[in-house]
């Protein structure tokens, strides 16, 4: 079975194709469809915005597709950064200005206060149009300085629960294990096992 992960973010999709090693498809990515056009994240909610990623590319494909839309939710922030994490500073913003906005929004919030999740939403899509989605989340606090150089995005200012080490500071296959992507990956999984591959 071929799969379309509609993403171009590099570390996004070798995190979902580490993921996927072993289970019996071909993952394509948008890379191998050049011309496929850009899909605007304009959804107020993960779910909303995974669909219309997915559902594009499975119709401009004429392939199975899957997409994920992920981000932050500080809960002093009443859930902000949110479907915004990628552009929390702005349209331009890269990783270094998000987390410099974020850490400067929560200057005055102390350490009991800090509490946030990773939240992930897999949408499945069929270029019939059927969709399906899953969730993951993983929950964590936020620091107030940056600690580490791996992974991307928020990494280096979250903790996951319990853990002295920020996700920047921690192997791949340490982060694979937790993460709100594997979470929810595990969930479409599941369902793929059920649905197709035990007809095979
Ligand atoms: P999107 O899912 O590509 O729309 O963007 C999600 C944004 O949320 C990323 O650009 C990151 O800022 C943030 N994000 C999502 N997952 C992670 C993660 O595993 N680590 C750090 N930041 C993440």
């Amino acid at each position: 079975m071929e799969i379309v992960l509609a993403t171009r973010n590099r570390k996004k999709s070798e995190e979902l194709q580490r993921i996927l090693a072993g289970a019996d498809v071909t993952v394509l990515t948008l890379n191998d469809f050049p011309d496929c056009p850009e899909v605007v994240e304009d959804k107020d909610t993960f779910e909303g915005n995974a669909i219309k990623k997915a559902s594009e590319v499975a119709s401009y494909t004429g392939r199975v597709a899957v997409a994920d839309d992920s981000g932050l939710e500080v809960y002093a922030l009443g859930n902000a950064p949110g479907v915004f994490s990628a552009r929390y500073a702005g349209e331009n913003a890269d990783d270094e200005k998000n987390i410099r906005k974020l850490l400067d929004e929560m200057k005055d919030i102390e350490p009991a206060k800090r509490g946030a999740r990773f939240v992930c939403c897999i949408a499945f899509a069929q270029p019939n149009h059927q969709t399906k989605t899953f969730l993951g989340f993983v929950e964590g606090v936020i620091g107030t300085e940056v600690r580490g150089s791996g992974g991307f995005g928020y990494d280096p200012v979250f903790y996951p629960l319990n853990s002295s080490k920020t996700f920047a500071e921690i192997t791949p296959k340490e982060k694979d294990e937790v993460s709100h992507r594997k979470k929810a990956l595990e969930g479409w999984g599941d369902y793929l096992k059920k649905t197709y591959f035990s007809k095979t």
